[in-house]
């Protein structure tokens, strides 16, 4: 079947709609000529399913101590395991304050104190109470009102579009090509600058918080056309995720007093985290979960969760400040949260690596951080690195939106100094290659089987604990599911809304992505943070305080180096919650 082109220019292309890629399109958006290219519809971005908040020093809760943001960046230099590149902290931690601002006059609907104030309520690892929310949907609230921007700024969307390819000669970004989903049609974009927001690749694991879209596809892609992607080995597990689906119960149920016990009704966080209890950050609570469970405290027939208690707060509390977790809480675990506690297990929940970026969230190629021409990346795709070895909780709204609008503000300078690049003929060729060997495969591998193998084998070998013979086994195993996927088979073979054709391009890019993961954590033999080894059980700031730079070698594999870490203010010290 002869599969048509189309071919468009922008100034800037956008890919990824969600909070990052939204907010550098507004603040490019004045140029005039800027489009946004998404795999789903705009406002259905991962974005929107963020719950308990964003993180700013604003100071509105003042009687709980002065807040400041250096307290913000030493917290979240601390939450790291100081592998954050601090420079990059320091940013994150200034300009979130005056992004939750910009957010609010743009009319994202925050929640208030008594007093008409942005309210502010406590989370894992933060030292203050400085999380802005609007109840528990506050990232839903925030991108809608981005997108609402947008619209009145004329940004250019192309909703259903999967994009598969970035266009790069010479070190220079030139464009993409895309599937519409819609049509079949692939269409190669032409621009002077590319931003890479498609959020992070959970998906990867059985059980996550992800949406079903966060499969990594951006980090492939990148990876394919020889670029490095950062500190892969550290995904976040968050510890409350529905137990068994994993889907997120915000940690602003802990925020506003909620509590874990086990099955002797203890309270076992006081043990791991005398200071923070609940509020420890979330490596040491999902490792403190895993403890109690392998030391037979679980609950349930397969004693293989935990519980988390809010009803005590009272009703009219739970149903203001938490009412979408009331209602998912009844919907998935058939528990009514104001009266009795919800059963919850450790999720797999945010990249803290991805595609290595500077200040002005330009992606950089190497060791020396030199930067590819006109190529930009923001939101849970990028690394820049703000996050380390560990994310703290709401720190990954105002990364989004504090680097998306750097991002915004680089290519607005950039693009009106550079040429309009012309792109190579034969640029849509790998794209229709792969789309015609992908509808015309008749092999015996299915799809859906693969992609629940793919994430067994990484929440068996790869999640909370790690171990050299599990990694290993990993390895070894994911290649044999890549071999698998050269045998796939798929039976729709239409061109319209193909979703057997997507599924099988997503799960392409999850199985190249996946191998970077197991090899960057078989590499670090160490304890930091997330990347939590039992065969390894110490941090070790002599050999590995350093980031990880995975790079496909020439025998397809990845490559491992380091990056140093660029330290500021704080030397590393132990981290005691
Ligand atoms: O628990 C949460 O509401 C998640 C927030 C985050 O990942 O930053």
């Amino acid at each position: 079947m002869a599969i048509n082109i189309e071919t468009h220019y922008h100034d800037v292309l956008v890919i990824g709609a969600g909070l990052a890629g939204t907010m550098a399109a507004l603040k490019v958006a004045e140029i005039g000529d800027v489009a946004v290219l998404t795999k789903v519809f705009p406002t259905r971005s991962h974005s929107t399913t963020a719950q308990g908040g964003m993180a700013a020093a604003l100071n509105n809760n003042k009687a709980q101590g002065e807040d400041s943001w250096e307290l913000h960046m030493f917290d979240t230099v601390k939450g790291s395991d100081y592998l954050g590149d601090q420079d990059a902290i320091e940013t994150l931690a200034k300009d979130a304050i005056e992004v939750v601002y910009e957010l609010e006059h743009m009319g994202t609907p925050f929640s208030r104190t008594a007093d008409g104030k942005i309210a502010q309520r406590p989370f894992g690892g933060h030292s203050r109470p400085r999380i802005a929310y609007s109840a528990d949907r506050t990232g839903h609230v925030a991108l809608h009102t981005l997108y609402e921007q947008s619209l009145k700024e004329k940004v250019k969307y192309y909703p259903e579009f999967f994009v598969t390819k970035l266009i790069m000669e010479n070190n220079t970004a030139k464009g993409v090509v895309a599937v519409e989903l819609r049509t079949g049609t692939v269409h190669v974009f032409t621009s002077k600058a590319v931003m890479i927001a498609t959020g992070g690749g959970g998906r990867i694991y059985r059980i996550s918080s992800n949406a079903h879209e966060s499969t990594g596809d951006a980090l492939s892609m990148l990876y394919r056309e020889g670029l490095p992607l950062m500190d892969m080995e550290f995904t976040q597990f968050h510890p409350t995720g529905i137990y068994p689906l994993g889907i997120l119960i915000t940690e602003g149920v802990r925020g506003e007093g909620g509590y874990l016990v086990n099955s002797k009704g203890e309270r076992f966080m006081e043990k791991y985290a005398p200071d923070m209890k609940d509020l420890a950050p979330r490596d040491i609570t999902s490792r403190a979960i895993y403890t109690e469970i392998q030391e037979g405290r679980g609950v349930g027939p397969k004693k293989d969760h935990v519980l988390l208690q809010i009803h005590h707060i009272g009703r009219e509390k739970i149903l203001e400040r938490l009412p979408e977790i009331y209602k998912f809480a009844i919907t998935y675990a058939g528990v009514d949260c104001t009266k009795e506690p919800i059963p919850v297990a450790p999720t797999a929940h945010y990249f803290m690596g991805g595609i290595p970026t500077d200040s002005h969230s330009n992606v950089i190629k190497d060791d020396k951080a030199t930067p590819v021409i006109g190529l930009y990346a923001g939101g849970e795709a990028a690394c820049e690195s703000v996050h380390g070895a560990n994310r703290l909780g709401a720190n990954s709204l105002v990364d989004t939106t504090v680097f998306g609008r750097r991002a915004g503000k680089h290519m607005y300078d950039f693009v009106q100094q550079a040429d309009r690049p012309t792109v190579p003929k034969d640029a849509s060729e790998s794209t229709i290659k792969m789309v015609e060997w992908l509808l015309s495969g008749k092999g015996k591998e299915n799809v859906s089987k693969l992609r629940e193998d793919m994430q067994s084998l990484l929440w068996e070998t790869a999640a909370v604990f790690r171990e050299e013979k599990l990694l290993k086994k990993g390895l070894k195993d994911i290649k044999v599911l890549q071999e698998r996927y050269k045998n796939i088979g798929i039976t729709d073979t239409g061109k319209n809304f193909n979703m057997q054709l997507k599924d099988a391009i997503e799960l392409g890019n999850m199985l190249e992505y996946a191998e970077v993961v197991l090899a960057s954590a078989d590499f670090r033999k160490e304890s930091r943070g997330a990347h939590s080894r039992t065969d390894y059980p110490k941090r070790d700031d002599v050999k590995f305080l350093k980031h990880t730079l995975a790079s496909k070698g020439k025998d397809g594999r990845p490559e491992l180096k380091q990056k140093d870490v660029s330290i500021t203010r704080y030397q590393p010290q132990e981290r005691k919650y």
